[in-house]
């Protein structure tokens, strides 16, 4: 098992920290000596405000603090260029350089991003999860005065999110189920039957997915080593676009509408699987049991529904594409493009008597990963809006989250006994990116580096 220093960790790395609301901080470094001493005090021990570590909880505390750096973020604090230099392309280009490759394109182009999020500006986030909203403006205030101090730096735009009731996301599906376990990390809040994520696909500097393979650490190895990436996402979800989709698929198939909106995510809306439970949310399947089940017979789950056609749980359900446990994909990746889910949706509860309220709701999605590139581009590009990665796919796309915006995109329904799957037309894009980031997410270690760096004025350049 690896030994996973979990003091240096930033907590949501591998911790679900289960809080229910969180303000995102879009920050722009304005006096890189005084932001460099920011990020200093929240690991130095020498102000209230301290950066969450995976470390022990023995109580769980009021709020969680974290912080992501975009690489115009880490050159504006004034990194060596060996440094800035070191760090992966994607990560160098950044979320709006990047954005066709993910699907972002047409109405989620980040010419229609808000909060300055596909301004060069934006250098710093944090992440500041709360038990209560009273925590979040106490925290708040400190925050705000603490990086406004000496001018370091200057607010963008914040984004505000809350739990719904029911850990329920946007579009009604219970959320919570799947995630990644880390070999050295914490226990799984819910059981967990597929194998363990070797520590280095989700942090750097430790053996990786791949057989002999570790990720490149930025160096020098202290701002490097147990630092990860991640995807941030502001993602606005048309409630009432999806809700109308399910009644006229049902018309156009005679399915009830709940089992259309299981068909596409893979689960029905009480997080029940479909592969345990293909005709019924079955409520009596306990929520710890909801995440344990394979496509296939596999050593994870030998007793497995051989659903290898998808008859239970469509090939192109969002689930499944996003991962497909040990069924048979290209490149036979399976469990090779693996992501840390955190986040939380923003916006009221959808009220389907009010469906035009104007309001725009969605989550802020937190998507971590070692490699931005063979993890959250993976999926969203190839997984996400491909479909010659698993036969039977033909060109279709996945129906939450990919760009199904061409006319006559689809969605298939294998069905036992039918030669042909039965074909749901009539998709749009019912997510759309307003704003997104690839943030570096530093080890305490790695902050205290940056807080320490010494620059020489004279070229601002060092090494
Ligand atoms: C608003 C946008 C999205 C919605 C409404 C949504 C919805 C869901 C739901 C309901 C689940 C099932 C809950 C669970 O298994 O815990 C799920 C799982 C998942 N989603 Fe999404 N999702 C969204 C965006 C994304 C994005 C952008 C990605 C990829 C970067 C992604 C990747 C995944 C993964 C990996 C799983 C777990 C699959 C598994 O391990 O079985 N999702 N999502």
């Amino acid at each position: 098992m690896a030994d996973l220093p979990h003091a240096d960790i930033q907590g949501f790395i591998l911790r679900t920290y289960a809080m229910p609301v969180l303000r995102v901080f879009a920050l722009k470094v304005e006096q890189p000596g005084a932001a460099r001493r920011f990020l200093g005090k929240l690991v130095s021990g020498e102000s209230d405000l301290q950066l969450a570590t995976a470390i022990d909880w023995t109580t769980k505390p009021q709020y969680c603090l974290n912080v992501g750096l975009t690489y115009l973020g880490l050159a504006a604090l004034e990194l060596p260029a060996s440094s800035l230099g070191s760090f992966p392309e994607e990560f160098l280009a950044g979320a709006a350089a990047r954005a066709e490759r993910v699907g972002d394109t047409g109405e989620s182009s980040p010419q229609h991003w808000k909060g300055q999020f596909a301004s060069p500006d934006l250098h710093i986030l944090l992440f500041l999860f709360t038990e209560t909203e009273d925590i979040l403006e106490q925290i708040t205030r400190q925050l705000r005065a603490d990086y406004s101090s000496d001018g370091a730096m200057s607010e963008l735009s914040l984004h505000d999110g809350r739990s719904l009731p029911g850990s329920t996301a946007h579009f009604g599906y219970r959320d919570g189920f799947a995630q990644p376990t880390i070999d050295g990390g914490l226990p799984p809040l819910m059981p967990d039957v597929l194998p363990k994520a070797p520590a280095g696909e989700f942090l750097l500097g430790y053996p990786s997915q791949y057989t002999d393979f570790t990720y490149l650490v930025p160096v020098p190895p202290e701002l490097g080593r147990n630092g990860s990436f991640m995807a941030f996402r502001i993602l606005a979800q048309d409630c009432h676009g999806f809700e109308q989709f399910l009644t006229d698929a049902a018309h156009q198939t005679g399915f009830d509408r709940e089992l259309i909106a299981a068909k596409l995510c893979g689960r029905w809306r009480n997080g029940v699987p479909l592969s345990l439970s293909p005709d019924s949310a079955d409520e009596r399947i306990l929520l710890e049991q909801r995440n344990s089940f394979d496509y296939v017979p596999s050593d994870a789950v030998p007793d497995a529904f051989d659903d290898h056609r998808g008859y239970r749980c469509p090939l192109g359900s969002h689930i499944r594409r996003m991962n497909p446990r040990n069924s048979t994909v290209a490149g036979n990746g399976g469990l090779k493009h693996r992501i840390i889910r955190r986040g939380l949706p923003y916006g009221p509860p959808y009220d389907p008597a009010n469906p035009d309220d104007d309001v725009e709701r969605g989550l802020l999605g937190l998507f971590i990963g070692v490699s931005l590139k063979d993890q959250f581009e993976f999926l969203m590009s190839d997984w996400g809006n491909k479909g010659n990665f698993a036969p039977g796919l033909r060109n279709t796309r996945d129906p939450i989250i990919g760009d199904n915006s061409m006319p006559g995109a689809t969605f298939l329904i294998p069905s036992k006994g039918q030669k042909r799957p039965i074909e749901l037309t009539g998709l749009s894009n019912f997510v759309t990116c307003r704003g997104a980031a690839y943030c570096f997410l530093p080890s305490a270690t790695a902050i205290r580096y940056i807080a320490n760096l010494s620059v020489i004025p004279a070229t601002g350049a060092r090494d």
